[in-house]
């Protein structure tokens, strides 16, 4: 089998694995690393997202073979030096319900608040698109994002 060197949390990790795999898999399943989670495998649900290169990305759809170039960044990276904002504002307005689409909304949320930190409604609503809450959490997300903003402005 293939070995490919990924950029995981500011790590090198040499993986192998065919090229086709999708990162969800090397994440959970190699790594260990399962704070991100599968929902659908499909792209649809959003409860996979990660960070690659700053950017909100689909862990489920990303083969490693389109993820050697940047870092990826998962949720037990956000807090290397200790909790960000965003994790604060989540915990702050206690957040999730179930929890298991958490991860993938607050990788969202922290990419949408690392290029803009004062973010419309409808900036938030577009970056949070698809990232399906089966609980309903829609308007703690909203007000834990503003919060969070606030936060990076103090
Ligand atoms: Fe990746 Fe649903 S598991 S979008």
């Amino acid at each position: 089998m293939p070995s490919f060197t990924l950029t995981i949390n500011n790590d090198k990790k040499v993986i192998s694995a065919e090229p086709e795999t999708p990162l969800l898999w090397v994440l959970r399943d190699i790594l260990d690393l399962t704070g991100t989670k599968f929902g659908c495998g499909k792209g649809l649900c959003g409860s996979c997202t990660i960070l690659y290169k700053g950017n909100s990305v689909r862990s489920c759809t990303l083969t490693i073979a389109a993820a050697l170039e940047g870092n990826i960044t998962t949720i037990e990276g956000l807090s290397e030096e200790g909790l960000q904002p965003i994790q604060e504002a989540w915990m702050e307005l206690d957040v999730p319900q179930c929890g298991y689409c958490q991860s993938g909304q607050i990788m969202a949320a922290s990419a949408l608040l690392s290029k803009n930190t004062r973010p419309s409604d409808d900036e938030i609503n577009r970056a949070m698109a698809g990232i399906i809450c089966r609980c309903g959490t829609y308007v703690r997300i909203k007000k834990a994002i503003q919060l969070a903003a606030n936060k990076l402005e103090e």
